[in-house]
């Protein structure tokens, strides 16, 4: 039996259902939302992911079932297509006014507190705010407000050129939470989720003379697609596709989506092992690794902005084999596994055969990663992470390093070192590991030295 497509993709905008085809599906969401729907409120300043004006709220389509996904979260505009939205919900700066006369809570405290002068950065700050006062009051916090420091944080994603960052802060700890209502209330009722839940079974297929774009709900159908059309890109949260693009470098003309397959939803921690799919954020990934990898979580904080860590994913992370991406050094030290899948079926690669050469990879033609898993460190072993850049926040790295090490006393039982951005590929350091391995520091104090 043939398999029923849909011929556009669905989400709603600001409580609305839309129904998008190919001319504009392929569009960015921030040209879309300001050229077609006319919702100027969301402006386009840097068009990279850097500046966060762009910013809208998106509650994720329904297939994943973590706390995250479940509340809608700050994303850059700019760099993502309409076509990705499929399934979702999202919400602009246009419609949080709670009436034509009355600003919400939070646009009014950032009126209040001065926190705006031109005027270009305001929307996407209001909706990064609007976005960590939905987690206050989705995590059950009905009254009081935000601290300065979850603000900074919230906010690492938007930039402002005249105000000065102090009014916006205050704006935001001004917030009184019992004034808000959430946007999961306003927004996103149970007859849209429903409406959701039942588009996103069937897969979609859709094109005209400038771009195709298809999106199945298994992994088989992505497989059998690719092989027939090499040229597809494999579109993920495409954080660098669109910079990319948006650049003039690569016209996006043929994609393919896995948003709609829910296995690759899954994360996973048994034992000793953590699985990781191919969909899942780098914030789920942060907060789900709180506990058992306190140290990955804790570098994952400096990773990115918070929009961008909304969307973008481990296996994003790894795609395109940039020697200075941020998490290879700690994949590298953590024993981690790929799981591929292609034409000829699944296989399993380790990370040390994954890089072949400056931002070449193992991957056969057609195949695509499904998952990563790597080692939970015991408690008995020491992970560090580390990462040099220009500033501390929202940075590429120069070079980026991660150390695991076991200890017996003062001696070195097992150790493993991985740096990034000092050759083509990032690397382990398995010569230096096999010097110091054994090797008691308290009785040996040259023996770092000797070691670098
Ligand atoms: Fe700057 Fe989108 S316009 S992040
Ligand atoms: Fe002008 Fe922020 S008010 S950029």
């Amino acid at each position: 039996m043939k398999t029923k497509h849909r011929s556009t993709i669905s989400f709603y905008l600001n409580g609305t259902l839309q129904n998008v085809g190919p001319d504009q599906a392929r569009l960015m969401l921030a040209d879309y939302l300001r050229e077609t729907k006319r919702l100027t409120g969301t402006k386009i300043v840097c068009a990279e992911g850097d500046c966060g004006a762009c910013s809208v709220l998106r509650l994720q389509p329904p297939l994943s079932r973590s706390k995250r996904s479940t509340r809608y979260l700050a994303i850059n505009s700019c760099i993502t297509t309409v076509a990705q939205m499929d399934g979702s919900n999202l919400v602009t700066v246009d419609a949080l006014a709670t009436s034509p006369t009355q600003l919400s809570p939070i646009q009014k405290s950032m009126m209040d507190a001065h926190g705006s002068q031109c005027g270009f950065c305001t929307p996407g700050f209001v909706v990064a705010m609007t976005g960590l006062v939905e987690k206050k009051l989705c995590s059950g916090m009905k009254k009081g407000s935000c601290s300065s420091k979850e603000a900074m944080n919230a906010m690492t994603g938007n930039l402002c050129r005249c105000t000065g960052y102090q009014p916006i802060v205050d704006a935001a700890t001004q917030i009184d939470l019992s004034q808000c209502k959430s946007l999961s209330d306003r927004f996103a009722n149970k007859t849209q989720v429903a409406t959701l839940s039942k588009l996103i079974k069937t897969p979609v297929q859709f094109q005209n003379q400038q771009f195709s774009f298809y999106a199945p709900t298994k992994i088989s159908d992505a497989v059998k697609y690719l092989a027939k059309n090499r040229e597809a890109r494999l579109l993920g949260a495409g954080t660098d596709l669109g910079v990319v693009h948006n650049k003039g470098k690569i016209e996006l003309v043929h994609a393919l989506s896995l948003h709609l397959i829910p296995e690759l939803y899954q994360l996973k921690a048994s034992g000793k092992r953590m699985k990781v799919g191919a969909r899942v954020t780098l914030a789920e990934l942060r907060d789900a690794t709180k506990k058992p990898i306190p140290e990955f979580s804790r570098f994952l904080d400096l990773f990115a902005s918070p929009q961008i860590k909304n969307v973008a994913t481990l296996i994003g992370n790894i795609g395109n084999a940039s020697p200075i991406a941020d998490t290879p050094p700690f994949l590298l030290v953590a024993n981690s596994v790929l799981h591929l899948v292609g034409p000829k079926g699944k296989r399993k690669i380790s990370i040390d055969q994954y890089y072949v050469g400056y931002r070449k990879t193992a991957l056969k033609p057609g195949e695509f990663i499904t998952a990563i898993e790597f080692d939970i460190p015991t408690q008995h072993e020491k992970l560090k992470l580390y990462k040099a850049s220009q500033r501390k926040d929202l940075d590429i790295s120069a070079m980026n390093a991660g150390l695991r090490v076991q200890w017996t006393g003062q001696s070195i039982k097992e150790i493993k070192i991985a740096l990034g951005g000092v050759a083509a590929t990032p690397v382990r350091l398995k010569k230096t590991e096999t010097f110091l391995k054994g090797k008691n520091i308290s009785k040996q104090p040259q023996l770092l030295e000797q070691a670098m």
